[in-house]
């Protein structure tokens, strides 16, 4: 008989080259708090905005306004967003079986639909068909049922909202064959270094016209998996896990962090840099960035009953800052949302005493409803011109902002998007690694007791 030492480790490597095509990042997880992720997304194909939102059951403005999109235009939740075209969806991101997952997306089958084409273009490879089946119990895939009701399982991680210690959102990207690790980076103004350390990855490696995301080879993540619960039959999971999972990648997107009470029902909320999110029913909008990473929010301009949004105490609204230029500095007065409280819209008058005064409130640049993809944005961030109007003023004293909504800037073009071309994912790669995959987890299961 082989040693089974050897004859295990054999069966790892050949597992670990098996399943060198697929990778996703997964985030363990304990409690049962929910927090914010995003996911990038893909359109397959034309979609109204409302749809888009509805595809993944969350608010349409939600949704425009993480990708800062206008939604002053009239109708905006109608407009129609054209294929091709990569939006962030912003999802809550719960614990599910000690892994972060999102499981509050379900989908209604259509005539024609296929679990495949369910994963790989209506939510654009970031689901599995083996997920889809696996998720619903669905014993032949071959049949589907119109109108069946699926739970579409997605891949989410917070990692307690930071990075680095700083407050981070992380978004759940599908790696394209375009796509480079480096052009990723770039593209979320992170780095190489920080996106590897994320993922737990040893190497840079996308090789040219691949399709596999991550080769297994120098991965930290499954490493870490190996050494610590090599015995468990949370390994076998968490590797069959791996095996039927898409080729994702992590990215972190710097945010605004919310410092409001645990008790508010809008508690945790995270807006990545460069965005906008939309809060207590429609009430209040708050942006992130561009120059630093303070949460700022406002009165939102929707059509919407709300209640007091004026801090107590003071003159002061929602939004509203007091600069007043003293000896010992510049006094700053602010009245600051603090979180949807019983029902109601918290607010907090914070004094403070800084060295210097701030300048006019900057809003992150909005963009309008996209009509095009760009087939030259594939790496680029998005081409969004800066709101004019918000250059750095020494004001001495004065109350800003004094007007509402930030300025409609005309988008020279989408926020970004993907080049067309077929684009493979990994569930479309050959059924015989995943079946192969299969046995060489019956198999390591069969190890475990010879080598324990
Ligand atoms: C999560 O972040 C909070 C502050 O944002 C910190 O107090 C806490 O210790 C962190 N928890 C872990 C497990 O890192
Ligand atoms: C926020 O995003 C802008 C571009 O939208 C970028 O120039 C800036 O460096 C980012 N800020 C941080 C702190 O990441
Ligand atoms: C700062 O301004 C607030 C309100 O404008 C005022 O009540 C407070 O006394 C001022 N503090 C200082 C140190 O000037
Ligand atoms: C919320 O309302 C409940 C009763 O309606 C009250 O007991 C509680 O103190 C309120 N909480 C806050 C933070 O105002
Ligand atoms: C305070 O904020 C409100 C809402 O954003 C705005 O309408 C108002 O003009 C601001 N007040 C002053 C004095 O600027």
């Amino acid at each position: 008989m082989p040693n089974p030492k050897h004859l295990l480790q054999g069966t790892l490597f050949l597992s670990l080259l098996l399943q060198a095509v697929c990778k996703s990042t997964i985030e363990p997880c304990s409690n049962s708090d929910s927090c914010n992720a995003l996911l990038g997304y893909t359109l397959y194909t034309d979609l109204k905005v409302s749809e888009v939102a509805s595809l993944f059951q969350i608010d349409p403005i939600a949704l425009l306004t993480a990708n800062a999109i206008d939604i002053s235009y009239p109708d905006v939740e109608h407009h129609i967003l054209p294929s091709k075209l990569f939006l962030k969806i912003p999802i809550s991101c719960s614990c599910v079986d000690g892994i972060r997952k999102s499981v509050a997306t379900n989908y209604k089958t259509r005539p024609s639909d296929t679990l495949s084409s369910i994963a790989d273009s209506v939510y654009g490879g970031l689901v599995s068909s083996d997920q889809l089946s696996e998720a619903n119990s669905i014993p032949d895939p071959s049949v589907l049922d119109v109108g069946q009701n699926l739970v579409v399982p997605l891949p989410c991680t917070c990692f307690n909202g930071s990075d680095n210690s700083l407050p981070a959102i992380y978004l759940s990207y599908v790696v394209r064959p375009v796509d480079s690790l480096a052009a990723i980076a770039a593209r979320y103004f992170t780095t190489l270094t920080d996106l590897m350390n994320v993922n737990a990855m040893g190497s840079t490696a996308i090789n040219d016209g691949d399709i596999l995301a991550v080769p297994i080879p120098g991965n930290d993540l499954m490493l870490a998996f190996l050494s610590f619960s090599f015995f468990s039959l949370q390994f076998i999971i968490s590797v069959q896990f791996l095996t039927l999972s898409l080729s994702l990648s992590l990215s972190r997107v710097a945010a605004c962090a919310s410092s409001f009470p645990k008790s508010a029902s809008d508690f945790g909320l995270l807006v990545p840099n460069g965005s906008y999110a939309i809060t207590a029913g429609h009430c209040v909008q708050c942006s992130c960035g561009p120059r630093n990473l303070n949460l700022y929010c406002m009165p939102a301009s929707l059509a919407v009953s709300c209640s007091s949004m004026q801090c107590k105490g003071s003159n002061l609204m929602l939004g509203n800052v007091t600069v007043q230029q003293t000896s010992g500095g510049c006094n700053v007065t602010s009245c600051n949302y603090d979180g949807i409280v019983n029902g109601t819209i918290a607010t907090m008058l914070s004094p403070s005493l800084q060295p210097r005064c701030p300048g006019l409130q900057e809003f992150p640049p909005l963009v309008a409803p996209p009509t095009t993809v760009a087939k030259d944005t594939v790496f680029g961030p998005a081409p969004a011109p800066l709101f004019d109007g918000a250059g750095p003023t020494s004001s001495i004293s004065s109350v800003v902002p004094s007007t509402g909504l930030p300025g409609f800037s005309p988008a020279n073009g989408p926020i970004s998007g993907i080049s067309s071309g077929a684009s493979a994912t990994c569930s479309l790669v050959k059924p015989l690694p995943t079946l192969a995959y299969a046995l060489v987890i019956l198999l390591v299961k069969f190890m475990i007791p010879v080598a324990l």
